[in-house]
């Protein structure tokens, strides 16, 4: 597991440099690491419709086109244009993309902080899943 975390950290330090984010400057990169062992990583991208994907969620993205749906560990680092980036807890909107994979495949993903290894659900306590709008993913999940 320890050198998997690093291998993400490094794969994203990687793709941050390539984020598009000439609006607030801060660029983030993202690697997400599946059941099967593969990584998908992205980064953010800015727009001026102000609609910015972010990083996590452009690897979940990258994920689901390669045919994975198993995220079990996820990094995000950021930092301004220019400077060192540092491990960035993701925000709420991507905690909720998350969500939903844990939701998915009934377990919880761990997210690397600065301070550690996190659980989603403490991160993200009493979420809004497919079970209040009535929906079983039972079917979804393979
Ligand atoms: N950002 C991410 O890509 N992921 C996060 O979870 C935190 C925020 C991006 C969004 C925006 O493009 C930039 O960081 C902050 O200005
Ligand atoms: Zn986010």
């Amino acid at each position: 597991m320890m050198h998997q975390v690093e291998e993400l950290v490094s794969r994203a330090m990687d793709v941050q440099v390539n984020a598009y984010a000439p609006y607030t400057k801060f660029m983030v990169g993202a690697a997400v690491l599946t059941k099967p062992g593969s990584i998908y990583i992205g980064c953010n991208v800015q727009g001026a419709d102000n609609d910015d994907t972010h990083a996590e969620e452009a690897a979940l993205c990258a994920m689901v086109a390669a045919g994975e749906r198993h995220p079990i560990l996820v990094v995000a680092v950021g930092a301004l244009e220019g400077c060192a980036p540092t491990i960035i807890p993701p925000c709420g909107k991507c905690r909720q993309k998350l969500m939903e994979w844990s939701s998915l495949n009934k377990y919880d993903i761990e997210i690397l902080l600065s301070t550690g290894i996190a659980q989603l659900s403490d991160l993200l306590p009493n979420s809004f899943g497919p079970a209040d709008i009535g929906i079983d993913l039972a079917q979804h999940s393979t």
